[in-house]
């Protein structure tokens, strides 16, 4: 190993340190990813942390942007590693990041293609690609559909997030019994301190949006802007939500 590589890979995380959205190579404005309006010509993104919490809105286009991040990172736009293509795409619904990132600019310190794009609804693809492929090779199969969905999940994450790499989640937290968040939240904080990994995840769950030492960030029709974990609508409405549970739904149901 060249002592400029090896030099590279004790950089600790942010690896990925900004992306930016380079108007001459937006294809069709009117046309979806881009019609998305957060995505104007000025759009940028900076990563000074390693660990970057996207919350919003359905539909604000939080996994848009994952998708877009994960093809520059070189994995599959519908999840997993580099070199894993889990889900036939001539069967798939038609995912957009290649699109995106096409339009997007990278800075990195160094790039990094280690890692993993985690989105909730390939991971049975991905568990039983990944079982496959264990089998085939002799290895003893991680069997990681043989677990609940929340376990499946728990240990897949336990399991891929050793090593340093870029790691894109995108709504962990959907398998995930709010004991299990705590796990996720312990293997968060373990990858942290590893000083190794970066994390860009999106989330509903304001128990991840807590991850103190992140930087959180809310996206919306304006665009992506700092948040505290406080000003979010999700902290807010399960705060009304947990002072008084039945008076929360009754008067919300008749809303
Ligand atoms: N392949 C596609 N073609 C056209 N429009 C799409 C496509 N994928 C997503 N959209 C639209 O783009 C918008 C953003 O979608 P996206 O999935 O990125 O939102 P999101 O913030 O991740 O939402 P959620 O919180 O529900 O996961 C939505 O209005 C969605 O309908
Ligand atoms: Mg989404």
């Amino acid at each position: 190993m060249s002592a400029r590589r090896d030099r590279n890979i004790r950089l600790p995380a942010p690896y990925l340190r900004r992306i930016w959205l380079d108007a001459g190579r937006v294809t069709d404005r009117a046309a979806y990813p881009f019609c998305l309006s957060y995505l104007r010509d000025d759009f940028e993104l900076s990563f000074d942390r390693s660990i970057t919490i996207i919350a919003g809105e359905n539909g604000t286009g939080k996994s848009t942007l994952l998708e877009g991040i994960a093809v520059l990172a070189g994995y599959d736009e519908a999840g997993g590693g580099k070199g894993y293509m889990p889900v036939d795409h001539s069967k798939a619904i038609e995912k957009m990041g290649g699109q995106l990132s096409k339009a997007l600019r990278a800075a990195w310190l160094p790039k990094i293609t280690n890692g993993w794009f985690f989105r909730a609804e390939s991971f049975f693809s991905v568990a039983r690609y990944q079982d496959e492929v264990n089998m085939e090779y002799g290895g003893t199969p991680p069997d990681y559909l043989s677990h609940s969905h929340g376990e499946g999940f728990l240990r897949f994450f336990e399991e891929r997030c050793q090593e340093q790499g870029i790691f894109i989640f995108d709504e962990p937290e959907s398998a995930l019994s709010p004991a299990r968040q705590i796990e996720f939240l312990k293997l968060m904080s373990r990858m942290d301190a590893a000083q190794n990994c970066q994390i860009i995840m999106a989330t509903h769950s304001p128990m991840l949006m807590a991850y103190p030492n992140a930087r959180l960030l809310r996206l919306s029709k304006s665009g992506l802007e700092p948040v505290t974990i406080e000003e979010t609508d999700h902290y807010k409405v399960m705060r009304e939500f947990c002072a008084d549970p039945v008076a929360f739904v009754q008067s919300a149901m008749e809303k």
